[in-house]
């Protein structure tokens, strides 16, 4: 009897403390759904290489657009943009979708969607946390409260770092920077038409709020802000 009121203690123990884990989401089958969250590392998908758009109808329809659809883009769409912006273009080596005086490479992508700010890594193709937050609102503050750019569901931020072009320019590094602002932000324009997505270049913003929000350093300078989204 006693033997049996024994057995019955140890199922019963073994049936609470599985019931208790899978209700903590610790047991194997645990179906309750983390909530979104930032991811510390996202992995790119490989860039599309054959858009269907020619570059001439991407060239005549391209428009600064500054209204959005609420959806969330697609990490498919951020890489292929980021891709655009600075992605390496050539196999194997270092070379990237933007020209780039002496190939010194200046720029810097970052992304800010509605579950955190990232930024953008060439060499593996993915983004890096940078602050685990929606910062679109600041952002939105910085450049002079245009409502476009807190609405929008991906901003990328692109920044430069001056001194890599200034061991080989000295002071036409300024200048050098700023134009490959320009390659960059266009192919990031193209790309978006390509994909049927809305985007507007921004260029009024408060330097100083912009690189607070990034975290940057003195060397690294706020260059360019891109509002995307689906064409609402
Ligand atoms: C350097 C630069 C800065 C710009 N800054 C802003 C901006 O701060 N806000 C905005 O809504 N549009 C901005 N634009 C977009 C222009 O307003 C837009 O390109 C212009 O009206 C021509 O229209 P389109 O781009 O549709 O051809 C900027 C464009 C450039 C090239």
């Amino acid at each position: 009897m006693q033997r049996l009121y024994l057995l019955v203690l140890v199922i019963a123990s073994a049936w609470l403390a599985a019931a208790c884990a899978q209700r903590d989401g610790a047991g194997p089958d645990a179906t309750i759904e983390a909530p979104p969250q930032a991811r510390q590392a996202v992995d790119l998908p490989a860039p599309d290489m054959e858009g269907f758009i020619p570059l001439e109808t991407a060239i005549a329809s391209r428009r600064s657009v500054r209204s959005y659809g609420p959806e969330a883009l697609s990490d498919a769409e951020l890489g292929q943009l980021c891709w655009s912006a600075q992605g390496i273009t050539e196999e194997g080596g270092r070379f990237r979708a933007a020209p780039s005086a002496g190939a010194l490479y200046p720029l810097e992508v970052y992304v800010a969607t509605d579950q955190a700010l990232y930024r953008y890594s060439p060499e593996d193709h993915a983004l890096g946390l940078v602050r685990g937050e929606d910062v679109r609102l600041d952002l939105q503050a910085a450049a002079l409260g245009q409502e476009h750019v807190g609405q929008a569901p991906a901003v990328f931020i692109m920044t430069g770092v001056v001194s890599r072009l200034e061991v080989k320019y000295g002071d036409r590094s300024w200048q050098y920077m700023l134009l490959e602002a320009g390659h960059a932000a266009q192919n990031l324009l193209l790309q978006a038409t390509t994909l049927e997505l809305g985007a507007c270049p921004v260029g009024a913003f408060e330097d100083d709020g912009l690189a607070g929000i990034l975290g940057l350093d003195d060397g690294e300078a706020p260059l360019y802000l891109i509002t995307v989204g689906t064409l609402g």
